[in-house]
C-alpha cells in the first residue's frame, strides 16, 4: 500500500501544493474540489509552477507567463508548446495518492 503524498485538507479549493513523489516534483491542484496532479516543472524552461497562480483549471508559469490546463496538462499559450506530464490521483477520505 503506497503512502499518501498529501492531505486533502491542506489543499483548499483554488490552491496548489508541491510534493515529491518517487523523485518527481509533482504539483497537486484543487480545482473546485477535484485534485489534479501535473509535473511541477514548466515545459518551456523549467519554471516553478507552484509559484504560479491557479485560476480555475489554468495555471500560469511565473517565469514567462505560459498557461497550462492542470486537468489535461495542455499548454494553452506560448511560450510553452509541450504539455505537462499528468499523473493519476486517488483520494481516499483525507488522503491523496499519486501514481508517477
Ligand atoms: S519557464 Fe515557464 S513560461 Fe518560460
Amino acid at each position: 500500500m503506497p503512502h499518501p503524498v498529501a492531505k486533502l485538507h491542506d489543499i483548499p479549493s483554488g490552491t496548489t501544493k508541491r510534493v515529491e513523489v518517487d523523485g518527481v516534483e509533482v504539483l497537486l491542484c484543487n480545482v473546485d474540489g477535484e485534485i489534479y496532479a501535473v509535473e511541477d516543472v514548466c515545459t518551456h524552461d523549467g519554471g516553478p509552477l507552484d509559484q504560479g497562480r491557479l485560476d480555475g483549471c489554468r495555471i500560469m508559469c511565473p517565469r514567462h507567463g505560459a498557461i497550462f490546463d492542470v486537468a489535461t496538462g495542455a499548454a494553452l499559450t506560448l511560450p510553452a508548446i509541450v504539455p505537462l506530464p499528468t499523473y493519476d490521483v486517488r483520494v481516499e477520505g483525507d488522503d491523496i495518492f499519486v501514481e508517477v
